[in-house]
């Protein structure tokens, strides 16, 4: 794992703006496995920025997210579909048919074989990732299995606390409590894999995913393991880390 510590969440955006942009420059019709949550947002600010000003082109990228709420439909607003096209594809000349989010409604079964078919058939050049407080990567909470594919998810606790506190306003009721995630075993295949990590409450997860022994009980400690991590922690996340 490379580790490089910044000084804020500002920093760690210009960063991991760099890498992406890497990866794209050197191969415009790259696939990129993408992320949700508060941690990418401004990294995904600065792409759209760079679309515009700098005229980077995604009209041969094709874009493969790591999860989705199981129950809300592409159009709810708190879907991860929604939260993707408000927040990058909407300002991309990316098309349209080349972006791809797992469905979290109709034959789920179903759709997990596809979303797998999907990224076998497309291995990932990058795969952008953030952390839960707990350690979850995607929507893999403590617990699952390294070898696991995309698969149906039973969000922990705090998982719905969190992402609560940050979306749904507020409301713990909204948060869906199931899930569709891409498994551990797919994030792994990527060719290389980008995390970014941010403020106080990621700490402890980030020196047991760095310091700390592999175990399933941590699951962003898997990327030990693998031969392209960079992980970009602000100083606050890297708090507790003794590598530093
Ligand atoms: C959700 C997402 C994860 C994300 C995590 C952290 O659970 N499924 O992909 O990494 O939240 O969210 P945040 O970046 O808001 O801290």
């Amino acid at each position: 794992m490379k580790v490089i510590i910044v000084k804020n969440y500002e920093e760690a955006s210009q960063k991991a703006l760099e890498v992406m942009l890497g990866v794209i420059k050197n191969k415009p019709d790259a696939n990129l496995g993408l992320a949700t949550g508060s941690t990418p947002k401004r990294l995904y600010e600065l792409m759209r920025e760079d679309h515009k000003v700098n005229g980077t082109s995604y009209k041969k990228i094709k874009t493969f997210n790591l999860d989705e709420y199981f129950g809300l439909s592409q159009d709810h607003p708190q879907s991860y579909y929604y939260f993707m096209c408000t927040n990058l594809f909407n300002e991309l000349d990316i098309n349209m048919d080349n972006v791809h989010v797992p469905r979290g409604s109709g034959d789920i079964d179903k759709e997990c074989k596809n979303y797998n078919q999907l990224l076998k058939d497309n291995p990932l050049d990058i795969q952008l990732l953030g952390i839960g407080s707990n350690g979850h990567i995607g929507f893999n909470e403590p617990g699952t299995s390294f070898d696991s594919v995309t698969h149906k998810v039973d969000l922990k606790e705090s998982t719905i606390k969190d992402n609560a506190r940050l979306f749904f306003n507020g409301n713990i009721d909204e948060v869906p409590k199931q899930a569709v995630s891409m498994g551990i075993a797919n994030i792994m295949d990527a060719k290389k894999v980008l995390l970014i990590a941010c403020g106080e409450n990621k700490a402890e997860a980030i020196k047991a995913t760095i310091d700390g022994k592999q175990t399933i009980d941590m699951p962003a400690s898997v990327l030990q393991n693998h031969d392209d991590c960079i992980m970009i922690i602000d100083e606050a996340a890297a708090r507790l880390l003794e590598t530093r």
